[in-house]
């Protein structure tokens, strides 16, 4: 039964106070609920009292201290419903629960002997009855008590107020938490953990302990997400003068979780591979994904927190202006070009696709069945996207001032995505009536460009924008498109104008002046608003844009749509003027790209990087599998063959082993010596990267080097894994890396060897796989999926089998992760027809498999509508 945005109706009773008592028992936890409980204004009186409960054991319920007569309530699998309860009460609800049990990860679950809890989005009524809604905001009292040798530490949200020893060697903690919350932001952790803390004085003066619980043994990877966290609290202060107002501040680090990480008040619980990092086990990567990450959770507490979400449609209103603010702070502490080229690659290869398949949806969605299934890239990303938008639109000052305006006025609400507009435009004084619609329409809008050169020098620019139809919605009426654009002079490379077009029609005509030689238009610089660009431009324009575009990104994305084109032109998947020629040109501007390698190594790593065989796949119409990947070797082959001397002087400068430290500067100078490495492996310098990954003193280049030759066919790909699985097999966390470049393996040439489909089945039966660890799943199955595109759509579906009886097996343990990877399959529609074929039909056994989840089900459903 789908839950529908239209038919939202605020909650018929408030629930104020919440006092909870947990008696923690890896398989049998009991937890006792007192709630106060009032009917809310305009609901009549004696209204049925709705509480949502999941896999719990209800023991008992009292009323105002007298239990409550079997007549007076009714029990499903799905709530507990009290009839005609008074107007304002005191319910207490005993219920059991089985953590142990739990493999969903979802309510409170056991991970390494460690009790944790997920509960957004609707993990609480796994934990006890509630109304387990975002616009149910109560004050949490929790005590909670366990064996004290077993679990000595005992943490949730607030502050900690009391705590000591009881008999039989338990013992108990109480936590209050004076901000009113939704059940959804609630967080308890108990376990054996070691705390690494450190403080920070707010600009008020407030001092705040923070507080990073890990296992014993990690507690030396700590550093770098406590100096994370001190500089997201700082810059929250200077750039959105927001402050923290807890006296304490946890993360716990979890080896089980669903996602990347929770911002629970004050308890932030992330996937351990978020918070753990040393020089010896994480990659530069990695390092960038912990600081984003931990921003973003902390940014959560204003952005999600203090401001919540009326209900699950809204969800977009938290999570994509919180993306937007961490993509920010990233920028600040980076470099802000090639975060953005990191942005809007990543949202090239989740949202767009997303958008473009049968999976689309709005940021807002109307309708869902699980709500879990709406935590994607479209969201996020692109929720992330709109609020950039906004902020062109505003510029800079009035957006700060239009933000001060959202967070005072509700602050303590549960809020809507209208009421962030609302204070956009009220507090930045223009009308986004029309904007609205990028929270409301789904897909990607399509905008082509014409140019116009008049005889008297007058430049103009013809645009019109269409937005394809998407599942549930034919109509696409127009959107406001922020444009910005450069005008270059094609002779001198001047900068001749520049500015922000706003294009709100149907087909736009646009003046940008006369100028006395011919203009190039570099447009939608900075990635201004989400759409596809259609235009035709001459290889001489693209290559001037290449070489000298003023706005980086706009510099990258020209050499990257050659990268790609030139794949496809070779892969024969697209059509392209002497192919040949254009590839020896398209070296050049790449050896010439390389002298900026001395002044922003980041973004030459990043110029240098030819797109994945899945980007590729996303840039046709008919998905070839085999064509990309020879199409996308022959081009990398050409590109190092081409540029060998140069690329081998420049991995010899960069390759002296400075002391490793995770700073910007750094990760730019070994991203760029390993593109160049990763090029100079494909023109079959493999021995350079086996030295490299024996050599290496931090794992950014063990990795690098270790990976490429994972992907490569040389001899030295077995031993380069080996070796690694070697030493690292007692690291779960690097040994994801590892499980990923297998899943990466290319098909054997000709009919000898593994097919690499045989070679990932056997690994699901590694000691090192295991599916009750998403991190694991992911790593292996999901990059298989993702990542593989001969290895995986193999043409006799074998793939597509294996795949779906994974699914199927995983979505037994834990439905969201089960539902997250099956989408990796929403481009079966552009498979080539022998290959669609296959996998419409194990999409099909998937979907009428007996006892799936309602999340794959959903999944399933949409994947074949
Ligand atoms: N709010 C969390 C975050 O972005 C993610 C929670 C994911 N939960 C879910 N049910 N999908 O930071
Ligand atoms: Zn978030």
């Amino acid at each position: 039964r789908p839950v529908r945005l239209a038919d939202y109706r605020p909650p018929a009773y408030l629930i104020n106070r919440i006092e909870l008592d947990f008696c923690l028992d890896p398989q049998r936890t009991i937890v006792a609920s007192r709630l106060s409980v009032q009917k809310a204004p305009g609901t009549p009186a004696g209204a049925p009292l709705v509480l949502d409960g999941e896999k719990i054991e209800l023991l008992s319920v009292a009323l105002d201290g007298a239990p409550l007569p079997k007549d007076r309530y009714a029990l499903d699998e799905k709530s507990l419903t009290l009839f005609d309860p008074p107007e304002s009460f005191a319910l207490a609800i005993r219920t059991a629960c089985a953590p142990a049990a739990n493999t969903a990860l979802s309510g409170l679950y056991i991970s390494n002997d460690m009790f944790c809890t997920q509960c957004e989005a609707e993990g609480f009524r796994r934990i006890t009855y509630f109304l387990d809604r975002p616009d149910v905001l109560a004050k949490y009292a929790v005590r909670i008590e366990a064996d004290q040798a077993r679990y000595p530490v005992l943490l949730s949200n607030g502050n900690s107020v009391e705590s000591g020893m009881l008999p039989e060697g338990r013992h108990f903690v109480r936590w209050e938490d004076p901000h009113p919350k939704p059940s959804y932001l609630f967080a308890l952790v108990g376990g054996d953990l070691a705390a690494v803390e450190d403080s920070f004085i707010t600009r008020s003066g407030r001092k705040v302990a923070l507080k990073i619980f890990v296992q014993p043994q990690n507690a030396d990877k700590c550093a770098y997400t406590l100096d994370c966290l001190k500089r997201a609290m700082r810059w929250d202060e200077e750039t959105f003068g927001r402050e923290y107002d807890l006296d304490i501040f946890m993360i716990v680090a979890v080896d089980h979780f669903n996602f990347g990480a929770m911002e629970n008040k004050g308890l932030n619980i992330f996937n351990s591979a978020y918070v753990l990092a040393s020089p010896e086990t994480a990659t530069d990567t990695d390092y960038e994904a912990i600081e984003s990450i931990v921003a973003h959770e902390y940014f959560h507490n204003w952005s999600g927190n203090r401001v919540t979400c009326r209900d699950w449609f809204q969800l977009c209103l938290k999570e994509g202006f919180t993306v937007f603010r961490d993509q920010e702070f990233s920028a600040d502490m980076r470099s802000r070009a090639v975060q953005r080229i990191k942005d809007v690659r990543r949202l090239w290869s989740q949202q767009f696709p997303e958008d473009a398949g049968p999976l689309a949806h709005p940021p807002r969605p109307e309708t869902y069945i699980t709500i879990d299934n709406f935590y994607t890239a479209t969201v996020y990303e692109k929720g992330a996207e709109i609020v950039r938008m906004v902020k062109t639109l505003l510029r800079h000052e009035k957006f700060r001032s239009a933000c001060d305006l959202y967070f005072e006025r509700h602050d303590g609400e549960a809020a809507t995505v209208e009421d962030f507009v609302r204070a956009m435009e009220d507090g930045g004084g223009i009308d986004l009536r029309q904007f609205r619609r990028w929270y409301s329409d789904a897909g990607t809008p399509r905008v082509s460009v014409r140019e116009h050169i008049a005889p008297s020098g007058a430049y103009a620019l013809e645009l019109a924008q269409k937005t394809d139809p998407t599942p549930g919605q034919s109509e696409k009426p127009p959107r406001h498109i922020p444009i910005a654009y450069a005008l270059y002079g094609a002779e001198s490379g001047r900068r001749l104008a520049e500015g922000v077009l706003e294009f709100k029609e149907e087909t736009g005509h646009f003046d940008l002046g006369k100028f006395d030689e011919r203009p190039i238009a570099s447009l939608l610089t900075g990635f201004s608003a989400p759409v596809r660009l259609e235009r035709s431009l001459s290889l001489d324009d693209r290559l001037f844009l290449a070489a000298r575009d003023d706005d980086l990104f706009n510099r990258w994305a020209a050499t990257e749509a050659l990268w790609r084109d030139l794949c496809l032109a070779f892969a024969g998947a697209k059509e392209m003027e002497s192919r040949e020629a254009a590839l020896s040109r398209f070296e050049e501007a790449l050896f010439a790209a390389m002298g900026e390698a001395d002044r922003d190594p980041a973004l030459a790593a990043e110029l240098l990087r030819c797109p994945s065989e899945a980007d590729l796949a996303r840039n046709v119409e008919i998905i070839e599998p085999t064509a990309i990947v020879r199409g996308r070797t022959y081009v990398r082959e050409a590109v190092g063959a081409a540029l060998k001397d140069r690329l081998l002087a420049l991995y010899e400068r960069l390759r002296p082993n400075r002391p490793f430290q995770p700073t910007a500067e750094q990760a730019g100078e070994r991203a760029l010596k390993n593109a160049a490495l990763a090029l100079l492996v494909a023109a079959g310098e493999t021995s350079l990267a086996l030295e490299q990954a024996k050599s290496a003193n931090n794992m950014t280049d063990e990795a690098a080097a270790t990976a490429t030759l994972a992907t490569s066919s040389g001899p030295e790909r077995r031993e380069a894994l080996d070796r690694f699985y070697a030493r690292w097999k007692a690291d779960a966390l690097v040994v994801n890396k590892w499980l990923a470049w297998n899943a990466m393996r290319p098909e054997p040439d000709g009919a000898q060897g593994d097919s690499s489909l045989d070679h990932v089945r056997r690994l699901t039966g590694h000691e090192a796989f295991d599916r009750r660890n998403p991190n694991k799943a992911r790593s292996l199955l999901g990059v298989f999926a993702r990542e593989n595109l001969a290895g995986f759509h193999r043409l006799d579906g074998a793939g597509y089998r294996f795949f779906v009886d994974e699914i199927l097996s995983i979505d037994a343990l834990n439905p969201q992760l089960a539902a997250r990877l099956i989408a990796a399959l929403d481009n079966w529609r552009r498979l080539e027809p022998h290959r669609r074929a296959q996998a419409e039909r194990e999409l099909r056994r998937l979907a009428n498999a007996k006892g799936i989840s309602p999340n794959l089900y959903e999944m399933a459903a949409r994947l074949l509508a």
